[in-house]
């Protein structure tokens, strides 16, 4: 048979753990959402902005395969009609010129730190590379 005091202290628990997750998600920091810094100029990506959001890291492995695995450097056109170099530096920085308010922007916040940087240049930022306006 159940041991209803058991069950009752179990219940409790439960309790007092959801809602301190709950008050712990209301009080802590910054929740708001990532608002990366659209690149001015341009309006379309490399691909569609939905497969970019979720599918960027993919391509950017497809991209690196193709250059140094099969030495196929050649340009990629863009929606808009743009060739692009098939490079992270050299492509996806030419547009998206800031690291910091654009790929650091979202990966904060998803706590990702993907370690292209430790080799890869990123564009030079303003000052001392805090957000200029
Ligand atoms: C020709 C310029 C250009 C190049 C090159 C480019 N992008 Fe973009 N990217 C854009 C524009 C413009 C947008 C915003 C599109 C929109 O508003 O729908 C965008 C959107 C994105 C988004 C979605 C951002 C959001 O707000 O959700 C990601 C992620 C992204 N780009 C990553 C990359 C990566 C990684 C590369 C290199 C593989 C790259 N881009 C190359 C112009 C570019
Ligand atoms: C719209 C938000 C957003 C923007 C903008 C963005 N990223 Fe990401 N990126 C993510 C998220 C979220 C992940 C983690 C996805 C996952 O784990 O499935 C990620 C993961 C990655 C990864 C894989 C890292 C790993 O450890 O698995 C790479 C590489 C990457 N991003 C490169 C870039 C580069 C380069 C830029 C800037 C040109 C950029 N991203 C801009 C959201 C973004
Ligand atoms: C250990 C050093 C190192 C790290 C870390 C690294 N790369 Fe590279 N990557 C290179 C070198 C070297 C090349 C060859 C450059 C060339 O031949 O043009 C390259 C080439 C590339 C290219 C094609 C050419 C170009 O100029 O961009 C892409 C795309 C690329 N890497 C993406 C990435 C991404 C995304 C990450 C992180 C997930 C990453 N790399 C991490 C060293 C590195």
């Amino acid at each position: 048979m159940y041991d209803k005091g058991k069950v009752l202290i179990g219940l409790a628990i439960f309790l007092v753990l959801a809602l301190s997750v709950v008050g712990y998600n209301m009080t802590a920091g910054d929740n708001k959402k990532p608002e990366p810094e659209k690149p001015k100029g341009y309006t379309a990506c490399v691909k569609s902005t939905d497969y970019m959001k979720s599918s960027h890291m993919v391509l950017l492995n497809e991209w690196r395969d193709e250059v140094i695995r099969e030495g196929k450097r050649e340009m990629v056109k863009t929606p808009e009609g743009i060739m692009v170099e098939k490079s992270l530096q050299n492509g996806c920085m030419h547009c998206h010129t800031s690291k910091v308010k654009f790929c650091d922007r979202c990966h904060e916040y998803a706590s990702v730190k993907p370690y292209c940087w430790d080799c890869h240049l990123a564009p030079v930022e303003p000052a001392d590379g805090k957000e200029a306006i």
